[in-house]
């Protein structure tokens, strides 16, 4: 018994000072462990470019340049002075910047769509404009006409090494079908414009057109042609290019997929489909780096979107899919990847009407998908929460700076949708997130995607 007395007494009390000991040491690694997770993602985020952490504004004179914001100071209006009968009847609402954007008659109007004596392109500036984008300004190719490529998308070809901008030819009356129908234009065919600098384009024609007398036929005129996206299959050497197809009420909700030789068309229209039997309204299609592309596409009355990967000549859709960003409605996705991790611009669900852009992020293309926050810098508050009156559409990588991009979008115009202009502006990946995400620690995950608002800015030289 003494024995066994002798023997428990120390061990019950090396058992308590070993749960202490266990417990703390527990703590402490587990405190280290989070530091090391928040040093790990900081040094892996933003300290990979030599070595230097960059918060926001990077230390690259290049990238300083892009990330210098201009500020919009727009008076609204004062309101029109109304009968005291009209203003008993209905009393005025007060004016937001939105209201003054979608009024056709607003004194603002010459804002967000400036003339034809401001369009900017090769025939139109003198050399202290040229190569400078003016977001939101006509913008003439090289014969001298608006670009007629919306809700577009850019291929880079790397065999004439020449970029592609494919978009919506909507050079056409806008109407309605009936009263509560959205506005519209009818089908004229895909436009496709050519470039070596992203600044002067030449107009290559409509690469794949609407058709004008088979009414049973996707391409009918009276149906709806949206967001056509091309991409190069190397294992077929065909460009394949994939697009919103619906009818005019928008309740076909399916993807249309056209093939072709060469960059500039012609396309061959293949078919259209709902894939993996789902609706599909706003869509876009991504190529990763080890040739494996996707689609992406809004789905269930636009409350989420799914995502999964084309066949191996681009032609079609596997069986895999992941549903992504459930319950957000998000629409208009356009995704880009840096140093391996995913990312994803979208908007709200408004109609022709400008929303506020949201950035995501994923460490898989097929999720799972995490919102951050609002991309949008500079302005004003109201600017920033319309995506700068626009709409997103494509985010093109700038070869030669890592972690930047040019943000594509389009500021609808639903009184005149061939008058819709273009807002291109600089993206750039790197510095602390918005928000952390919750089930990080309250570390960010991710470094903050950011779009800088300029009135005026161009590439840099090279
Ligand atoms: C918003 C979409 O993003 C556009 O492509 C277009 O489909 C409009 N809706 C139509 O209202």
């Amino acid at each position: 018994m003494r024995m066994r007395n002798k023997y428990r007494k120390p061990t019950s009390f090396n058992y308590i000072a070993g749960s202490r000991c266990s417990l703390s040491t527990v703590v402490w690694s587990l405190v280290g462990f989070l530091l090391f997770l928040h040093l790990y993602s900081l040094v892996s985020h933003y300290g990979a470019k030599g070595g230097v952490a960059q918060f926001g504004t990077s230390h690259n004179p290049v990238i300083r340049e892009l990330e210098e914001v201009e500020h919009e100071n727009i008076q609204i209006p004062p309101p029109r002075k109304r009968s005291p009968r009209a203003a008993k009847r209905r009393p005025q609402k007060p004016t937001t910047l939105i209201d003054e954007f979608l009024d056709e008659s607003s004194q603002l109007r010459h804002i967000f769509f400036p003339g034809m004596k401001t369009a900017i392109g090769p025939t139109n500036s003198d050399s202290n404009d040229s190569s400078y984008y003016y977001p939101g300004r006509i913008w003439l190719d090289t014969d001298g006409n608006p670009i007629q490529a919306h809700g577009g998308g850019i291929l880079y070809d790397e065999k004439s090494r020449t970029y592609y901008w494919y978009g919506e030819y909507k050079d056409g009356p806008t109407f309605h079908v009936h009263k509560k129908a959205a506005a519209r234009v009818d089908i004229i065919g895909v436009g496709c414009y050519s470039s070596k600098d992203l600044w002067s384009w030449k107009n290559e024609g409509i690469v794949l057109a609407a058709e004008e007398t088979n009414e049973t036929h996707d391409l009918h005129k009276s149906n709806v042609l949206e967001r056509p996206k091309v991409i190069y299959n190397g294992y077929t050497g065909k460009y394949v290019m994939w697009m919103h197809i619906d009818d005019v009420n928008y309740t076909k909700a399916g993807v249309g997929v056209a093939v072709s030789d060469y960059p500039t068309g012609p396309f061959d229209y293949l078919y259209s489909k709902r894939p993996h039997g789902c609706e599909s309204r706003d869509m876009t299609v991504f190529k990763d780096d080890d040739g494996m592309a996707y689609l992406i596409y809004s789905s269930e009355d636009n409350s989420e979107l799914h995502i999964g990967p084309l066949t191996k000549d681009y032609l079609d859709v596997t069986h895999d899919v992941r549903k992504i960003l459930v319950g957000q409605h998000r629409e208009a996705p356009a995704l880009f990847k840096h140093e391996g991790t995913y990312y994803m611009i979208t908007s709200g669900c408004t109609g022709w009407a400008p929303n506020e852009a949201l950035a995501h992020a994923a460490e898989l293309v097929m999720g799972p998908w995490e919102t951050m926050g609002n991309p949008c810098v500079g302005g004003n508050k109201m600017f920033r929460l319309t995506t700068f009156f626009a709409q997103s559409t494509f985010v093109i990588p700038l070869p030669g700076l890592p972690g930047s991009f040019i943000f594509m979008a389009d500021r609808w115009n639903p009184a005149d949708l061939r008058d819709s202009r273009y807002v291109w502006l600089p993206l750039i990946v790197g510095g602390p997130a918005d928000r952390p995400l919750d089930y990080n620690f309250g570390f960010p995950a991710w470094p903050r995607v950011s779009i800088y608002w300029h009135k005026k800015w161009r590439l840099p030289s090279g």
